[in-house]
């Protein structure tokens, strides 16, 4: 049997990078990890229990508190999707709200917060057949992994994407509303002290603008294939 490895895929918001990341999952049969599904649902946390607004932050009640938070992954009831769990209980459906979006970047740049994370991110990529993406993958999680991908796109395109998705559920949305908010995290991802969002040197780079999803999955598979055949 061919060895599992570790698969990496980076970059800004909406880049497509979950929606990839979890078919290639299928396709090896790996485990899909989205580690921003993380910070999320940590920040879901901070919200209900009214640690984090858009007008205050309890930033050391919030880390006071990170020894009695418990944040993994299960298999949903309905599909076999992996789902984030918080304290036991799954968070998927609530954590993708345009009010977590706009607080989720500050409550990762945390030194202590990303600390927490990382440990756990460490322990679900140790048998290896892992493929995850988020921002710091292939920098600092997994700075070893066999295969790193870095995904960009514009800002106008990747607001566009995210837009149409959540006007599904949320009616009242609009699109300047989601194009602030991918550049207010762009921005404070990018320029965070701690792990900023960086292609990692040896990450291959996918400019998704003028793709469909089926032509950044061929691109990926093809590096994969050659990879685990090498290997
Ligand atoms: O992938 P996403 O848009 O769901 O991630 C939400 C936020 O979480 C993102 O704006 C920055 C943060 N994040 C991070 O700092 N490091 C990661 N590895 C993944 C996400």
């Amino acid at each position: 049997m061919r060895d599992k490895i570790i698969i990496t895929i980076d970059g800004t918001s909406s880049t497509g990078k979950s929606t990839i990341a979890k078919r290639i999952a299928k396709k090896l049969d790996y485990i899909y990890i989205d580690s921003g599904a993380m910070y999320r649902a940590l920040t879901y946390y901070a919200i209900t229990n009214n640690l984090m607004s858009k007008i205050f932050f309890k930033k050391t009640s919030l880390i006071n508190d990170l020894s009695k938070i418990k944040i993994d992954f299960r298999k949903s009831y309905s599909n076999n999707n992996l789902e984030v769990n918080l304290n036991g209980i799954s968070v998927e459906n609530k954590i993708r709200s345009l009010e977590v979006s706009d607080l989720v970047s500050q409550l990762a740049a945390i030194d202590e917060v990303r600390i927490f994370m990382v440990k756990i991110q460490h322990s679900l990529g140790k048998n290896k057949g892992i493929v995850m993406d988020g921002r710091d993958i292939g920098t600092v999680v997994f700075p070893e992994a066999e295969l790193k991908f870095y995904l960009e796109a514009s800002a106008e395109l990747r607001s566009e994407r995210r837009f149409e998705e959540l006007k599904e559920t949320d009616k009242n949305i609009s699109f300047n509303e989601v194009y602030n908010n991918i550049n207010l995290r762009d921005t404070q991802d990018i320029n965070r002290y701690n792990s900023p969002l960086r292609k990692a040197s040896d990450a291959i780079l996918i400019d998704t603008e003028k793709l469909t999803l089926d032509e950044v999955e061929n691109k990926i598979s093809y590096y994969i294939s050659t990879t685990l055949s090498n290997s």
